[in-house]
């Protein structure tokens, strides 16, 4: 059967057939990928214990797929450009056969480190190409990523790493990021002093700023390449990997407790990136593709490293900022390499906007032809600035709705194919099933509703488990509602049957597109020696879509509270790091409670808001004066 789509009727009828027979389906999209041995079985699943799995019985690395399989006929082909954070340091192009050298050659490095198929290794590191050939070389030997974010402190990394029992550190020296310069090597020992199952860091130099090694322990990147070199040609064998062995961990923030490690696994990560990729941007060889996530988010991971390369593109890595040194950044990297696909975050989007004209003045982006959206709704008025202004009214927008766990895209447009509606996600791709359920988990049937969103079929790219705790992803995804993959999110489907994201439904706030845990933010402000409780809500914020509004109560009211407030970012920066800071913070003497002591976040919600008039009941809190005194101090 031919997968392409080149109409909504090819849609329509691809769609039919992927709800049909999903085996079917998801054995065609297979076929296009180099197996070391076939599966036995497509899918076995059980929703009820969160048990998932794909092409059973297959032997692949996906490092194969995404280096090896290109060498015959796309050696010379560029693999990776990067574009460095200071605009007069000079680019990098990595071809197909340089990048599978380099990985080939990191592999060694790993294994003469003593990294095993299975170990877990913990990647902090800035936006350089190294970065991605530490991921791949991981994937070649078959040990376990797990990347972190650069922004996140060392309490957040040391957490990670423990969770994960990770044996091997890689990091650099420092990374640049617009005007500031991070002490990423400083950072992680300030982690490793709370981190035991650490025995190797792997240190790359970028910033060269002075770190500290520790014999025994520290290592050079450039040192052990070397030793490398004197063992002659790298080559170095793929380790067959089983079908579901897991390929990463990457940390994301829930509505309770500490971040958990979404386990994703080799055989259909790769399949379900590889596949969407090409899908909804309709991907043609030759394009360019720049992808402005961090490889330390899941964006980064799907559609910067596997899907592009499994699908042999040439991928664009940015080291930087969109507004450093000016708001053109984007656009002149766009002019400079001819990109055919942008995919970036309506954050980025509004924040540029707010420059207005002058930064887009004489930048050629004729060479676009796709433009991308990920991370959070995108307002209409961004939509159609972006539309306008960038794509000149020519290029599709695909606003693509998808999370950490599903692993890649799962509803979205499809490029040049699906009719556009400013604000929508608009379809599932061809293999996903949503539905939209009540309170109860009643289906809720028919066009022009709005529910809770879940998934009622198994997909290749779906979580696999939470790191050393399958409970927590059986009840966190699996047991809201019996028989479903709840997403957390709350969603719209018009008469049309266009899918429009409308926001979480639970207590996790997404700042910048980042995923932030109320209840995370809460326990770093309470670590504050002078905080008694605090509460943390999302708000609406013009750039970031939603920011982070702190009611804190004190326990001295003797201490100038300004400084207080500094002091309590401080501690927030110091548990998390900075992209948690709150933006506002509200002294208050109580928080509106209910008699069985549950924060009514509902209220505090409309407060941040400043909705006084519409807070609904608050004869049923324990103290309802509370509530004035909040919105006094709001004022
Ligand atoms: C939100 C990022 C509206 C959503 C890939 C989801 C979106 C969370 C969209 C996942 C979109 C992502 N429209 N909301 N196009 N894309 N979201 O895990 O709330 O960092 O649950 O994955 O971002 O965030 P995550």
């Amino acid at each position: 059967m031919d997968l392409n789509i080149h109409t909504i009727e090819d849609y329509n009828r691809i769609y039919d057939f992927s709800t049909k027979d999903p085996e079917g389906f998801w054995a065609a999209v297979a076929d296009d990928y180099y197996w070391q041995k076939k599966w036995d079985k497509v899918l076995e699943w059980d929703f009820a214990k969160a048990d998932i799995k794909w092409f059973q019985g297959a032997k692949l690395n996906i490092t194969e797929n995404c280096l090896d399989r290109h060498l015959e006929k796309d050696a010379d082909k560029t693999a990776i450009i990067w574009e460095p954070n200071d605009p007069e340091e000079h680019f990098r192009k990595l071809s197909y056969k340089e990048l599978h050298f380099k990985v080939c050659q990191f592999s060694h490095v790993l294994k003469n480190n003593g990294v095993k198929k299975g170990d877990r290794i913990c990647l902090y590191m800035p936006m350089v190409p190294e970065l991605a050939i530490a991921v791949l070389a991981c994937a070649r030997i078959g040990a376990i990523h797990s990347v972190v974010f650069g922004g996140f402190s060392a309490q957040s990394i040391a957490d990670r790493i423990n969770d994960a029992q990770c044996s091997l550190i890689i990091t650099s020296d420092g990374g640049f990021r617009g005007s500031k310069e991070f002490p990423l090597k400083n950072i992680i020992d300030d982690a490793l002093v709370q981190c035991r199952s650490v025995g190797k860091v792997i240190v790359l130099t970028r910033s060269r700023i002075p770190v500290s090694m520790i014999k025994g322990r520290d290592v050079w990147w450039e040192d052990e390449i070397r030793k490398v070199e004197t063992h002659g040609n790298p080559d170095f064998p793929a380790e067959p990997m089983d079908a579901e062995d897991p390929l990463f961990i990457l940390y994301t923030s829930g509505s309770t407790g500490k971040p958990k490690g979404v386990v994703h696994t080799c055989g259909g990560y790769m399949v379900y990136t590889g596949y969407t990729f090409k899908t909804v941007f309709q991907y043609q060889p030759n394009q360019i593709h720049f992808c402005t996530a961090d490889i330390g988010w899941i964006t980064g991971h799907s559609y910067i490293v596997y899907g592009p390369l499994s699908q042999g593109a040439t991928t664009l890595m940015f080291e930087g900022i969109p507004t450093w040194p000016d708001a053109g950044r984007f656009w002149d990297i766009v002019d400079k390499y001819k990109v055919d696909i942008i995919y970036t975050a309506p954050t980025a989007i509004r924040s540029l906007m707010s420059f207005g004209d002058e930064p887009l003045k004489n930048k050629d982006l004729s060479s676009l032809k796709t433009l991308g959206s990920v991370g959070e709704p995108i307002n209409e008025e961004a939509w159609h600035w972006y539309d306008q202004k960038i794509g000149k009214g020519k290029c599709p927008i695909v606003d693509t709705w998808w999370q950490t766990e599903t692993g890649g895209i799962m509803i979205s447009a499809i490029a040049g194919v699906t009719p556009l509606k400013p604000g929508y996600a608009s379809l599932p791709i061809p293999g996903v099933q949503p539905i939209l359920v009540d309170e109860n988990g009643m289906e809720i049937e028919g066009n022009g509703v709005s529910g809770n969103l879940c998934i009622k079929f198994p997909w290749p790219g779906i979580i696999r488990t939470t790191y050393g705790d399958h409970e927590r992803n059986r009840t966190n995804y699996f047991a809201t509602y019996p028989n479903l993959y709840f997403t957390g999110d709350g969603c719209l489907r018009d008469q049309d049957g266009f899918y429009k994201i409308t926001g979480r439904v639970d207590d996790v706030i997404n700042v910048s597109g980042h995923r932030i845990g109320t209840a995370e933010v809460e326990n770093a402000i309470n670590m504050h020696a002078d905080v008694i409780e605090s509460a943390v809500v999302g708000y609406p914020h013009d750039i970031k879509g939603q920011g982070i509004y702190a009611f804190v109560i004190l326990d001295v009211s003797l201490h100038d509270h300004e400084l207080t407030k500094q002091d309590i970012l401080q501690t927030v920066t110091r548990i998390i790091g900075a992209i948690a800071k709150p933006d506002k913070i509200q002294f208050v003497s109580g928080l509106p409670k209910t008699r069985s002591g549950k924060i009514m976040r509902r209220i505090l919600r409309k407060i941040s808001e400043k909705e006084f008039s519409s807070l609904g009941d608050t004869s049923t809190l324990l103290d309802p004066s509370v509530v004035e005194d909040i919105i006094q101090g709001a004022l």
